[in-house]
């Protein structure tokens, strides 16, 4: 956070202004019958049911209804979204498939082949589990609480939980000339304000998240918030001499009351006030992202096909898809540049980034419209997606195989035939990974450059990759498995690690720069954020195993409400209230109830969620549009 701060730009309204590649990186683990779908999910839980019991939910219910798991770009986008029913599995039926989901799952070879089309293969058979056999009973008692239902003491105190954390909420609603336009990062008046009393773009996601899946949606709020930040967009953004790219989207913004003119005005930061003086990228991404769950709940799509809104689209998307010196499908990022907002290494290729770059780009491809420009951009789109999922698969992918393979890896490879392809110099492994690869389970390693591997786990990333398919189903059940196999790293007494493990020491000074908010284990430096259950909720429910997420959120039911919501925890297994956390911390509380809305109704999961695109797969290898010999 940075400083409380007069904000860069001031002005009022008026202003101006795998395809699963045979390669090795994804391929050592054996695809199982996953669920590849949510609608194959769904129908695998529904096996064997009489469809007279089936559940459904009309359209004319409320505004807010899903579709179908049948998430193909563009016009399908449109088509499937006008559908009227889906099928809902009961939570006891949830229950009770699931395990026989993850039962199917839980015992499989693990078949892995060398990188670059080395010597063979390594079999094993690998234990169970640990959620196989697990009673799922009490996934039926967090349903009926979600849904307020109160059947006993323990549901009593969630739902009360849960109306506290409704109103809490309600609390942090920003207005502008008479209207909600965002919610305050924190509303807590023990502490100083600093930048938290503004409306950040990515905090906001799961607050707008949780504002589209409750009863009664609330979409007004929902729908000026996107509003607000693209006028804020159109602003010119200038930091000292130099302008930044037109599509940038603030990291924040907050509202104040400019006494001469006697009337509310917008400040908005564009990094230029934030610490480290980074410009967010995700800020954008987010906003596709919202946009898309927003259309894909209320079926409005007046919203996005509005023309200032495919501009705000287009210029976003501009930013990243013009051409330049890379070599690398994926986006080259400043520390500091995403929720991570100060340094910690993350400069280069981070995973959180590309992951939310591709799933913005599968966004952004079903709402563009091809008028005018439109069709070459989704051209471009297209190719970009081709390539970053195959980038992403192949070369940020690790497990147990994968690593052995890079400790045995050969350095200064010249040509096409590079099987080291970065150069990564086996001796730069750390330690602590060689410990903690369990032989059951994968990740998307943290970034990738080269003789670079950052080899640390991060968790938005991994989910963000599953929620978008940029994990092959096999991959995304491997992260699953190792969030069951490293329990009490990743999860420990309080959910959920933002990063693994922390930095310490000599390591802690030279990539911190001795940030003292960052020491270890605490803060951005392997810190435990209660926001971060709804992405791990939601992951879950896409991989079949709801029971993941059903333990996590006991875990933040024990403490969450009593602690004051706050911030972020320290300590190796999250037991302590972050030092500087703030209370009631508006995403940590967003974040519970977003988890809790998915548990409940697992249909709201398609709000937010796409299915593996299989129309795009291979690029087609062709000339350069330039090259006329
Ligand atoms: C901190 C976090 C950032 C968040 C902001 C507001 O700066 O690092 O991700 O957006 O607080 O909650």
């Amino acid at each position: 956070m940075s400083p409380a701060s007069p904000t860069e730009v001031c002005a009022d309204e008026s202003e101006k202004k795998t395809s699963a590649h045979n390669s090795p990186g994804n391929a050592s683990v054996k695809e199982t019958d996953t669920p590849e779908t949510i609608a194959e999910a769904y129908q695998k839980l529904n096996l064997g049911r009489d469809i007279s019991s089936v559940r459904t939910v009309s359209t004319s219910v409320d505004a807010r209804n899903c579709v179908d798991g049948n998430d193909k770009e563009g016009e399908q986008f449109k088509k499937n979204s006008t559908e009227k029913a889906v099928v809902v599995p009961t939570a006891e039926e949830m229950t009770k498939n699931c395990n026989s989901v993850v039962a199917e799952n839980s015992e499989f070879e693990v078949v892995s082949n060398i990188n670059g089309g080395g010597s063979g293969k390594t079999t094993s058979v690998l234990k169970p589990s640990p959620s196989v056999g697990m009673s799922l009973e009490n996934l039926v008692e967090v349903s009926s609480v979600a849904s307020g239902k109160n059947s006993g003491s323990e549901n009593g105190s969630a739902t009360a939980m849960m109306d506290e954390a409704w109103d809490l909420l309600a609390q942090s609603y920003v207005d502008f000339k008479g209207q909600h336009v965002g919610t305050l990062a924190a509303v807590d008046n023990s502490s100083e304000a600093l930048n938290y009393n503004q409306v950040f773009v990515r905090d906001f996601v799961p607050c707008g998240l949780a504002c589209l899946m409750k009863n009664n949606a609330d979409l007004e709020i929902v729908k000026n918030f996107l509003l607000k930040t693209l006028h804020l967009q159109g602003w010119e953004k200038r930091i000292d001499n130099f302008t930044l790219g037109e599509g940038v989207m603030p990291a924040s913004f907050k509202i104040s009351y400019d006494t001469q003119r006697q009337k509310e005005v917008l400040q908005a930061d564009f990094g230029g006030t934030a610490i480290g003086r980074v410009a967010p990228v995700d800020s954008g991404f987010w906003w596709i992202i919202l946009l898309r769950s927003y259309t894909k709940c209320t079926h409005d799509y007046s919203l996005s096909e509005l023309p200032e809104v495919q501009r705000g689209m287009k210029l976003i998307l501009n930013l990243c898809l013009s051409d330049g010196f890379d070599t690398f499908p994926t986006l080259l990022c400043a520390d500091g540049c995403s929720m991570i907002d100060r340094r910690m290494g993350i400069y280069g290729y981070p995973i959180e980034i590309q992951a939310l770059f591709f799933f913005a780009l599968r966004c952004a491809r079903q709402m563009l419209k091809p008028e005018h420009d439109g069709k070459e951009l989704i051209e471009r789109i297209d190719k970009r997606i081709t390539a970053l999922r195959f980038h992403i698969q192949n070369y940020y992918w690790l497990d147990f195989t994968q690593l052995n393979n890079i400790y045995r890896y050969k350095t200064e490879e010249y040509s096409h035939t590079a099987v080291n392809k970065f150069n990564v110099i086996p001796e730069s492994i750390p330690d602590w990974v060689l410990e903690f690869m369990p032989l059951r389970g994968g990740y998307f390693i943290g970034n990738v450059s080269p003789a670079r591997m950052d080899f640390r786990w991060f968790l938005i990333g991994n989910c963000i990759a599953i929620l978008s398919s940029l994990a092959t189903p096999a991959q995304a059940t491997a992260i699953m498995d190792l969030i069951e196999e490293r329990w009490t790293d990743l999860i420990g007494e309080m959910p959920l690690k933002i990063v693994y493990p922390a930095l310490e020491g000599h390591q802690w000074r030279i990539v911190t720069g001795c940030d003292p908010k960052n020491t270890r284990w605490s803060y951005h430096n392997g810190g435990s954020w209660p926001v971060l259950l709804w992405l791990l909720t939601a992951a879950s429910i896409k991989t079949g195993r709801p029971q993941i997420a059903k333990r996590a959120i006991e875990l933040a039911e024990q403490r969450l409400s009593k602690d004051g919501w706050p911030e972020y925890y320290d300590g190796i297994t999250g037991r302590y209230i972050g030092k500087q956390a703030r209370k009631n911390q508006t995403w940590s509380i967003a974040g519970y109830l977003v988890a809790k809305l998915m548990i409940e109704n697992p249909s709201n999961l398609l709000m937010i969620s796409l299915e593996e695109d299989k129309k795009i797969t291979k690029p087609k290898l062709t000339r350069s549009a330039s090259w006329t010999f």
